[in-house]
C-alpha cells in the first residue's frame, strides 16, 4: 500500500492580504520578520527564479507576485518544499500591488522576466510593463536598487527600453554574462529554460536607480 503524503503547508510561504489592506503601505519587517533587503518579482509563474534566488541569497527576502492563483500556488509549493523562509508568494495584480501597497524606496530589486506579450492591439493594455509600472518601480526602489528585465519578444523589449528611458534616474548596466546551465533547474526562470533550449534569442536589460534630486 502506498503511503499518503501529508499536504504541503504553504501558509508560511504565502502573503495573504485582504484587498482592502492594499491601500496602506506594507511593512516588510512585519511580513518577513526581519529587516533584510527585499527583492520583488513581477509575474513569478511557477517560481523557479524565487527558488533559485532565495537559496542563492539567503541574506535577502523575496516576494513573488503572480496574478494566476494556480501558478501562485504552484510557486508557493515549490518554496515550501525547499523550506525557504526568506521567500513568499502573493497572488494578485503586481501593478496594483506596486501602486498601492509598496512603501517608497523600500525595495533592493525588481525582477520582470518574460512578461506576457499580449500580441493583439486591443489586448496590449493588459501588458504588465507600462508607464505607471515603471513610475512605481522608480518610486519603490531604494537609491542604487536594480530593475532586471528579460523577454523573448524583441518588439516588447524595445517598448520596455523606451518606457525606462523616459525615467532618467535609471542608468543602464551591463547584464551579467549568461553561463551554460549546470543542471536542469539552472536557469533564470521556467520560460528562460524553455526558450534557451529552443534556441530563441532572449533580450535582457539591467538598470540601476540613481539617487534623485535632493
Ligand atoms: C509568460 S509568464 C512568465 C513566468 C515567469 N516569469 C517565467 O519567466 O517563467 C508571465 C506570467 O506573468 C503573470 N502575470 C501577468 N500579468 C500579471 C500581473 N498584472 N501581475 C502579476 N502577474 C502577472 C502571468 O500569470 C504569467 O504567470
Amino acid at each position: 500500500m502506498t503511503e499518503r503524503r501529508p499536504p504541503l503547508d504553504t501558509t508560511p510561504f504565502t502573503l495573504n492580504l485582504d484587498p482592502a489592506r492594499l491601500d496602506a503601505p506594507l511593512s516588510w519587517p512585519d511580513i518577513f520578520g526581519d529587516g533584510r533587503p527585499v527583492e520583488l518579482e513581477v509575474g513569478s509563474g511557477k517560481g523557479l527564479f524565487l527558488a533559485n534566488a532565495g537559496q542563492a541569497r539567503p541574506e535577502h527576502n523575496f516576494l513573488g507576485i503572480e496574478i494566476s492563483r494556480k501558478y501562485a500556488n504552484k510557486a508557493a509549493e515549490r518554496i515550501a518544499k525547499l523550506k525557504l523562509a526568506n521567500v513568499k508568494m502573493y497572488s494578485g495584480d503586481a501593478r496594483l500591488f506596486l501602486a498601492r501597497a509598496v512603501p517608497s524606496a523600500s525595495l533592493r530589486a525588481v525582477h520582470v522576466y518574460f512578461p506576457d506579450p499580449w500580441w493583439k492591439a486591443r489586448h496590449k493594455k493588459r501588458r504588465v510593463f507600462c508607464e505607471p509600472l515603471v513610475a512605481d518601480v522608480e518610486r519603490c526602489l531604494e537609491p542604487g536598487g536594480e530593475l532586471w528585465v528579460a523577454t523573448d519578444v524583441e518588439e516588447y523589449y524595445g517598448v520596455i527600453r523606451e518606457l525606462v528611458a523616459d525615467h532618467p534616474r535609471f542608468e543602464e548596466q551591463s547584464f551579467p554574462a549568461v553561463t551554460a546551465p549546470e543542471h536542469d533547474h539552472d536557469y533564470l526562470t521556467n520560460f528562460e529554460r524553455k526558450y534557451r533550449i529552443e534556441g530563441r534569442p532572449i533580450y535582457r536589460a539591467l538598470y540601476r536607480l540613481q539617487r534623485g534630486p535632493a
